[in-house]
């Protein structure tokens, strides 16, 4: 089955092919980065414009580059939800037209399940398994079950973590976006330069919650009390000491789900798993299986949506002219007391 997937949630405008779930024939993403730059950040309204203007030619590109045509299709996956609405609504709208004068099945699908869909475009997973979601918007581990089954472990209490990177590399004029900018400086620092204060939430149903509001206040505001003096306050060195601050506070959350769980496996997505030093970190754990998106999948694309819309549209699944977009879902079922993981 070719599937057409389409992803507009924020400000990638993308789509792509992929045969049976797993064979990308295409991924165009257009990036509108450049639109949004000069305001450091993603105005909603340039985006939905933007996505309405380009995802004709985005769509017709996708085609192109797969070598096929619109009868060669066997169905559309859309996001419909969580997202920018305008932005969701321009997908939407456009899978939709497009399905019905063509007379094929569509489907909507949930942008947090595609990302943690995306590492298995091209690898080989057994459930259940830990997931990582790590974006501009998501900050969530959690043990996954099936390709639509996963069950909360822990989420931000505050922030997600792809916001506290963007915020500060902001702040401190790093660039945009700011996730990346702060990896690429923060290869050439010394995190050791300032020692962030970790939140303590230890306890009952926080056991694998995180918090980025403290760190980002710490960063932007307090940097005078955790810095060492030792060192020089270059924008490396901020960079590394955040990043580093950061990224532990995820991965020791998760080494407790790993322990509790006795899940070995964890697959990673969002556009904050590209993050050179939480690669590392999760490749180099002995006893883990850490999968990764290849760098082009981890940020939104519309492969992703295509794979996880196989899934659904080869079951059966198929939505009406009457699906709509939605900026929230609510929050996944959460589970108390993971249940063991090798059952
Ligand atoms: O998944 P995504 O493209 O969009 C959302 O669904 O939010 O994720 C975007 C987020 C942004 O916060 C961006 O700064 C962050 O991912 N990001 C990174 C890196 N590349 C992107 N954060 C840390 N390190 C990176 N290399
Ligand atoms: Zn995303």
């Amino acid at each position: 089955m070719r599937i057409l997937g389409i992803e507009t949630s924020c400000d990638e405008c993308s789509s792509a092919v992929v045969e049976d779930g797993r064979r990308i024939l295409s991924n165009v993403v257009a990036t509108q980065i450049p639109f949004h730059a000069e305001y450091e950040g993603v105005v909603p309204e340039i985006a939905s414009r933007k996505h309405a203007e380009w995802i004709p030619r985005v769509v017709g590109q996708a085609l192109s580059e797969a070598g096929v045509s619109a009868e060669d299709i066997d169905g559309v996956a859309v996001t419909a939800k969580p997202g920018l609405v305008g932005s969701l609504l321009v997908g939407v709208s456009f899978a939709k037209a497009w399905a019905w004068a063509l007379g094929k099945p569509f489907v909507g699908v949930n942008h947090i399940l595609a990302h943690l869909y995306a590492p298995l475009l091209s690898e080989d997973v057994d459930y259940p398994f830990l997931g990582l979601l790590v974006s501009g918007g998501h900050t969530l581990i959690c043990r996954v079950d099936g390709f639509d089954d996963i069950s909360i472990l822990g989420t931000t209490i505050d922030d997600a973590v792809g916001e506290a990177f963007d915020k500060t590399a902001k702040h401190y004029g790093f660039g945009y976006p700011g996730g990346l900018a702060i990896d690429r400086l923060a290869r050439k620092g010394d995190p050791a330069a300032c020692r962030f204060p970790s939140p303590n939430l230890y306890k009952g149903e926080h056991r694998y919650d995180v918090s980025y509001s403290g760190l980002k206040t710490a960063a932007i505001r307090q940097l005078d009390q955790f810095w060492n003096p030792a060192y020089p306050r270059t924008p490396e060195n901020i960079a590394a000491a955040f990043e580093k601050a950061a990224v532990d506070m995820l991965l020791s959350r998760l080494e407790r789900a790993v322990e509790d769980t006795g899940l070995a496996t964890v697959v990673a997505g969002g556009g904050v798993a590209a993050n050179t030093y939480l690669r590392s970190r999760l490749a180099g754990r002995t006893g883990l299986r850490a999968l990764f998106p290849p760098l082009e999948l981890c940020g939104d694309n519309g492969a992703m949506v295509a794979g996880i819309g196989f899934k659904y549209l080869e079951r059966g699944d198929r939505d009406g002219l009457d699906l709509n977009a939605s900026p929230r879902v609510p929050i996944f079922r959460r589970l108390d007391r993971p249940a063991a993981g090798r059952d």
